[in-house]
């Protein structure tokens, strides 16, 4: 076996602050079923949504270090506030690629919006990082951004209340908003986000297209691979690690809500 031929056998490491990123696992093992996941939640210091730049940078930076350890060919910030704060600053640190969730979303928002107006919801750390409306602008500089931070929605879903009423009356008071100023695109700019879209689509409107930047952070990943030959070529399901930082058993029980599958045996890792 060739050095690339092993290295493609690697796992992806993905990491978020909490079991949020497991829905851009789910997206990486529908679109790349025969690659191997190293997953780690940081259960233990989630959440992220409300931390400052060097914090969310220096945990950033240790989780690397830890996916590292487990040989990984390339690592997924599937945390839109990591990706926000620290994609930039473990991109020049490590050598290996590193993808994170904002510029899939931002691309796939530029293509699909007709009238140019844009919306992202998202953690307040997200929102006030501005790389979303940053990215954008940068992809094409007429488009305009309404940007909402939505802290609610994480706890709701971790609740499991995708189709509350209650949910519905949170979404109608945060997206009041972004309806009047009439965007025609809503980007899902958190890891939970994606399990609303029920609601969503209720309150936006059957005019208005989400955009899951889970979903195309797997296809970037994809490409990614194809191109620097990396993809796994053994024709099996890729068996896959999950590691928190906490105790392990509240992981495993709400993990199925993001996966669709039940998880078992996941690690723990203490932090030294
Ligand atoms: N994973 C975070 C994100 O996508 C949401 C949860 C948190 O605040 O840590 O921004």
């Amino acid at each position: 076996m060739n050095n690339g031929a092993k290295s493609a056998e690697f796992p992806i490491g993905v990491f978020d602050s909490g079991l949020g990123g497991l829905t851009v696992v789910k997206e990486i093992i529908h679109h790349l079923p025969n690659e191997r996941i190293v997953y780690f939640g940081d259960t233990a210091r989630v959440p992220y949504g409300t931390k400052s730049a060097e914090t969310i940078i220096r945990y950033s930076r240790e989780i690397v270090r830890v996916l590292l350890e487990y040989k990984v060919k390339m690592v997924v910030v599937a945390c839109n506030t990591a990706s926000s704060l620290a994609l930039d600053v473990i991109k020049k640190e490590f050598d290996l690629p590193i993808l994170g969730v904002i510029e899939p979303g931002a691309r796939k928002a530029v293509a699909v919006t007709r009238s140019r107006r844009v919306g992202v919801i998202a953690t307040s750390s997200t929102v006030k990082s501005g790389r979303y409306a940053a990215k954008i602008v940068e992809l094409d500089k007429k488009i305009a951004v309404t940007s909402t931070a939505c802290p609610l929605f994480v706890p709701l879903v971790e609740e499991g209340w995708f189709d509350h009423a209650v949910t519905y009356r949170v979404a109608e008071e945060y997206l009041g908003g972004m309806k009047k100023k009439k965007v025609d695109t809503l980007i899902l700019g958190c890891t939970h986000y994606p399990l609303l879209k029920g609601v969503l689509h209720e309150v936006m409107g059957p005019k208005v297209q989400l955009v899951d930047s889970a979903m195309e952070v797997a296809l970037q990943v994809k490409d990614e691979l194809v191109r620097r030959r990396l993809l796994r070529t053994r024709l099996e399901p890729g068996r896959h690690q999950f590691i928190v930082s906490d105790e392990p058993r509240q992981f495993e029980h709400l993990a199925s809500r993001f996966l669709g599958g039940g998880i078992k045996n996941v690690r723990r890792y203490i932090y030294v």
